[in-house]
């Protein structure tokens, strides 16, 4: 670090002050799968869940979302897309500093990218979750047109048509939303958080 002349400095408040503050430990549910296969659904009512069932401190960091925003000059080459995932990877670290549980929908579909995120955390405070669903059923769902126009050749590059997508080899967890609905996939999240300590069990509202 002191070749460029950077110091970075330990602050008083740490990581542990700010998770006894909000009664729950800190860590990131990463999200990866097929568009299409209901990343952005899950990752909005597991939220909501945590929120208003365990008053937990949240945030959720969105493909679509965050491409308009931080990451609004990227495309999806392989090149533009490890650099949004590293983006989302460092502002993930941010949030877990600061004590929120960090949920993210992003395709993710290079493992490398997906692996270079999880080493800038802790063991057990990145849980990377399949969100799987076979790629006809996406196609099929199509719930933003953009298999129909991928397959029209309107959009290059696009995931699992003219792209790959790496199914994780050892998520933390695998959610099937082809045969479980969101409410049961959202269950299941949660029973692990609660087996797992992170939240607390008790459940502030039903
Ligand atoms: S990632 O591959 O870099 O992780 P990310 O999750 O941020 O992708 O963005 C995916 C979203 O961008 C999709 O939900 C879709 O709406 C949009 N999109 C636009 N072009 C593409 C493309 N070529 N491949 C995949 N998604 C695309």
């Amino acid at each position: 670090m002191s070749e460029k002349n950077l110091f970075p400095h330990h602050h008083f408040v740490n990581q542990a002050m700010r998770s006894a503050l909000n009664g729950h430990a800190p860590l990131v549910i990463w999200l990866t799968g097929y568009s299409g296969s209901g990343k952005s659904t899950l990752a909005s009512a597991l939220e909501a869940a945590l929120v208003e069932e365990y008053h937990a401190h949240t945030y959720l960091l969105d493909g679509d979302n965050v491409r308009t925003g931080l990451n609004a000059g990227l495309g999806f080459s392989a090149a533009d897309r490890q650099e949004n995932i590293r983006r989302i990877g460092e502002v993930a670290k941010l949030m877990v500093d600061a004590g929120l549980i960090v949920i993210t929908a992003f395709i993710s579909p290079y493992r490398a990218d997906r692996d270079s995120v999880r080493a800038l955390f802790p063991a057990g405070s990145f849980w990377e979750v399949y969100v799987s669903c076979p790629l006809p059923v996406c196609m099929q769902r199509d719930s933003k047109g953009l298999y129909r126009k991928a397959l029209k050749g309107e959009i290059s590059d696009f995931t699992g048509v003219y792209s790959p997508y790496e199914e994780p080899l050892a998520p933390e967890m695998r959610v099937d939303t082809e045969k479980m609905s969101v409410a049961e996939c959202v269950q299941q999240i949660l029973a692990q958080l609660v087996a797992q300590n992170i939240v607390n069990g008790t459940r502030v509202r039903e």
